[in-house]
């Protein structure tokens, strides 16, 4: 099969499509055809050679797919040949077949197309356990940085779908106003006193949960912003791993800070995440309380134009690299 990989690190020019072997499903497992590959940032990261994937798994880059499942590996059930499938990986996701252990399967969301449905799942996965991490709840002020970006704009919905007031950080004004659309309260120029901005919109009561991408370069700044009681979880290090935490600060305002990871977490708490998705967001999908994420399709041959859009200004959204049009193309379930 054909499989994308960056055997030197480097630019987009170091993506090369590889013919390597098929995966054969082991027990637990299941062989899916990839019909679209979700793009994620950790993706440009590992082509760099910054996040290589965990030990056991291929160097084939590639989070999320959607796809059919092609064959079942000893003792799986609940899943047969044929049917229309999202899969969340360590890695391996840029290919024409992926296996998965069973659990990190879940069905696409009703009535969105399959090709699209592939950027979905490793950004609702993200944001609905981080979030429960952060015990977001209905009247809190939520603030998402970099919110028209893939896992920024699940997040701005996500908060509103729960009852929250929504407070975001982008870089121009196409993304601002995109963010809007999505529903932010307010959307915030993080070129500007961003802080200053919160702090004035929220009556100096501050972000209850920060959604964090920007690591060391906002540490200060996120501590500022936070509410008396705040939680900010750190998923990217966009600005850096290293920063100084005034611990003063977050003492006074009984705050707390967690970084989490979702790709090197055990199989078994993919599974419940994957099942969480399944159970709570796609309701939310099927009910319009959240639209599919402004999604870019880019033909699989084209993986290094697709890096160099995730990379460009004015990106938004998720782009996926479609494997095989033929499957995914007019694939749209309903919500019956
Ligand atoms: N830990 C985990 O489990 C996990 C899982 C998924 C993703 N992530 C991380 O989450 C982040 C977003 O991933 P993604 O796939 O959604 O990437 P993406 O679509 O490329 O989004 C990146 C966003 O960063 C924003 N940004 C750039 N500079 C900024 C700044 N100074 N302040 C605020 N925002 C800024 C960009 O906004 P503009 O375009 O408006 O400039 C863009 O929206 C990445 O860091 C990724 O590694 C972590």
């Amino acid at each position: 099969m054909h499989a994308i990989l960056a055997p030197e690190p480097g630019g987009p020019e170091a993506l090369r499509i590889t013919e390597v072997e098929r995966p054969a499903p082991g027990p637990g497992e299941v062989l899916v055809r990839v019909v679209a590959a979700g793009v994620n940032r950790a993706d440009i990261l590992q082509r760099e050679g910054h996040y290589p994937p965990p030990p056991g798994h291929p160097d084939i880059i590639g989070l999320e797919v959607s796809g059919v499942v092609a064959e079942l590996g000893e003792g799986v059930t609940g899943w047969r040949p044929g049917q229309e499938c999202l899969v969340l990986l360590a890695a391996g996701g840029y290919a024409e077949y992926v296996v998965a252990p069973a659990g990190q399967l879940v069905p696409p969301p009703p009535g969105v197309d399959l090709v699209e449905a592939a950027g979905l799942l490793e950004v609702a996965a993200t944001v609905v356990s981080n979030m429960d991490l952060a015990r977001l709840s209905a009247g809190d002020v939520l603030l998402v940085h970099g919110g028209a970006g893939g896992v920024g704009s699940f997040a701005i919905q996500y908060g509103k779908a729960l009852g929250c007031t929504v407070l975001t950080t982008a870089g121009s004004a196409e993304n601002l106003d995109y963010c809007r659309a999505l529903g932010a309260d307010h959307a915030i120029d993080y070129h500007g006193d961003w802080v200053a901005t919160v702090m004035e919109v929220t009556d100096r009561h501050g972000a209850d949960v920060i959604l964090d991408i920007m690591g060391a370069q906002y540490l200060p700044l996120n501590v500022r912003a936070l509410a008396v009681g705040g939680r900010q979880v750190t998923i990217g290090l966009q600005g850096g791993r290293k920063g100084e935490l005034d611990l003063g600060a977050l003492l006074r305002k009984r705050a707390s800070i967690h970084a989490t990871s979702l790709r090197f977490r055990p199989v078994a708490e993919k599974a419940a995440i994957c099942e969480r998705v399944t159970r709570s967001v796609w309701p939310m999908l099927a009910e319009g309380l959240i639209q599919p994420l402004h999604t870019q399709r880019v033909p699989f041959n084209e993986v290094r134009r697709a890096h160099e859009l995730m990379a460009a200004p004015g990106h938004r959204g998720k782009i996926v690299l479609v494997v095989d049009e033929a499957s995914g193309a007019g694939s749209t379930r309903r919500t019956e």
